[in-house]
């Protein structure tokens, strides 16, 4: 059954009828313990949500709801290995990657552990080995330039985390990041650099992804004009991927491939291989303490009572705006500039993973699944968008993320900054009256332009400081809320099949591109668009 006809649901809609007449300021004013009651500890991170449009009924349907569609056995499958990837038949467990007690997790009879340890030591190993400059180019030079080759899962986590944990990262090495398949990412990229010194990670699970392999001959070239010797390629690539045959096809060593598992979803896929060009960064240590900071959130998410528990916390107010008063969009909001690519990370995560219509019974849905995430670093959004949010007629509930500890104290900044993240939520909140703006004689003529309604919702998740453990904390509170409102709206989070037809499409208009007389079958405008291309390139490209 479709959720929407569940009375849980229900329940919900007819509750909404009563919520359209909330008023934070009014909710505020009658209790004087809200934002004690809503809102939630959990080790470094405390999450306010009092500033949501709800109320202790509204959060009692939410958490029915929740109960009603077995939100914690559901978790409890995927963490044992049940294979709730229907569409793919795959087991979904990211959460073993980070099972720093090393418990045993069976999959298919066979405790998958052992090997996802023994992965980490070759990583472990040869991290410390470009660290400390053991591992050494073809000619004898230090390794100084790492760059990683990716797309997606493959490229997002290890960018976001590198940039997040940058203050704790080897001062002496410098990390680039290639996924576009625009020559001028991986030409930019590469411009300065020295091919003795440059260490290339291929970071692709399947091994197949076009954007990935392209760039990856195109370095394997660049390397190859400077240091003319194949033997050259066992010193600066190593590949990071589950399909060994293609890794050694495209001639990088199996002793050179650092393995993972069809179990692991590229975008949840960081405390994989796919981690190397962040451990290389910021050292196995600090890299333990990323997966122990992951595991403490995957607990919590496990463990905690749901009333208490705050992944599912945000994935229910999450419904409640995406679902019940059709907020189209969410904005993430962190500020701290070290998380700057943490917005595009979420991205991938919650849009990749929930944007579908189809429900795990084959049923299309008649409810919005996932919405549409997007964000930047404070202040920068203050002096953009945040106009729209204020003032337009959109709800956009907001996630507020910050730090009561700057990473880099410098005079009174992180007073200033942490000031606008405190006056953002309470002005979308409160507002400003006319009667307000009257008793500051604003002229009448300005007086609705200057009002701010308020009501406007927002989470604020407020953590010590940024740390490996909790950024390790902070990436698995979104997997999970991602995973919950997944369990909700009944859809399969872990496939992406919404990506292949214009993957397949490509691959013969790359054809038609490239060849002189090509027929052209499509529509009129893609004709059109095809052979404008090829009127203005050289003829003697065309084969
Ligand atoms: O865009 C589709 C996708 O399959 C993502 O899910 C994935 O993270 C990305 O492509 C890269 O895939 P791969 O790691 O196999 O190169």
């Amino acid at each position: 059954m479709l959720i929407s006809k569940t009375s849980a649901w229900k329940n919900l809609q007819e509750h909404k009828t009563k919520a359209e007449k909330f008023s934070l300021y009014q909710l505020f004013s009658e209790d004087p313990q809200r934002a004690k009651t809503l809102s939630l500890q959990f080790n470094d991170i405390f999450l306010d949500y009092s500033k949501n449009l709800v109320t202790s009924e509204t959060m009692a349907l939410l958490f029915n709801l929740a109960k009603n569609v077995d939100v914690q056995i559901k978790a409890k499958a995927m963490f044992k290995g049940e294979k709730i990837n229907l569409t793919e038949n795959r087991a979904v467990l990211h959460t073993a990657l980070r099972n720093i007690k090393n418990i045993p997790v069976e999959l298919d009879g066979q405790n998958i552990m052992p090997e996802i340890l023994a992965v980490r030591k070759h990583m472990h190993t040869f991290s410390t080995q470009i660290r400390n400059g053991e591992w050494r180019g073809f000619t004898g030079k230090r390794i100084k330039n790492i760059i990683n080759i990716g797309i997606g899962g493959s490229d997002l986590g290890p960018v976001m985390a590198y940039e997040a944990l940058k203050a704790y990262a080897d001062k002496n090495l410098i990390f680039k990041f290639v996924s576009n398949i625009d020559s001028t990412h991986l030409v930019e990229t590469t411009r300065d650099l020295n091919p003795e010194e440059t260490l290339f990670i291929i970071a692709s699970k399947t091994f197949t992804t076009e954007e990935t392999i392209t760039n990856a001959l195109s370095a394997r070239q660049w390397l190859l004009k400077k240091l003319k010797d194949e033997k050259a390629i066992a010193h600066h690539f190593v590949a990071l991927s589950t399909n060994t045959e293609k890794v050694k096809e495209f001639g990088i060593a199996e002793s050179n491939m650092f393995q993972f598992w069809d179990f692991v979803g590229g975008r949840y896929s960081l405390t994989s291989a796919i981690g190397l060009s962040l451990m290389i960064a910021i050292g196995p240590d600090n890299f333990d303490q990323l997966l122990a900071g992951f595991n403490a959130m995957d607990q919590h998410f496990l463990k905690a009572p749901i009333e208490k528990n705050m992944p599912i916390i945000l994935a229910l107010l999450g419904i409640w705006y995406n679902n019940f008063y059709a907020a189209q969009t969410y904005a993430i909001l962190p500020y701290e500039q070290y998380l700057h690519r943490f917005p595009a990370y979420l991205q991938q995560l919650d849009m990749e993973s929930n944007g579908k219509s189809v429900t795990l019974n084959d049923e299309w849905v008649d409810y919005q699944t996932g919405p549409i995430l997007w964000g930047e670093p404070g202040t920068n959004g203050q002096h953009a968008f945040y106009q729209l949010i204020h003032q337009g007629r959109k709800m956009i509930p907001c996630d507020f993320i910050a730090f009561i500890h700057a990473l880099n104290p410098l005079g009174d900044h992180h007073e200033k900054l942490l000031a606008n993240v405190f006056a953002q939520t309470e002005a979308l909140a409160f507002g400003k009256t006319k009667e307000q703006l009257e008793t500051e004689h604003v002229s009448t003529n300005l007086l609705n332009h200057k009002t701010f309604l308020g009501n406007r919702p927002t989470n604020t998740i407020l953590i010590d400081q940024l740390t490996p453990f909790s950024l390790g904390e902070l990436i698995a509170l979104y997997e999970h809320k991602v995973f919950v409102q997944g369990v909700i709206w009944n859809v399969d989070s872990f496939d992406q099949w919404g990506v292949e037809l214009g993957k397949v499409l490509a691959k013969n208009i790359l054809t038609e591109l490239k060849t002189k007389n090509a027929d052209l079958t499509h529509d009129s405008s893609t004709n059109q668009l095809i052979a404008k291309f090829k009127t203005q390139k050289p003829k003697e490209e065309l084969t």
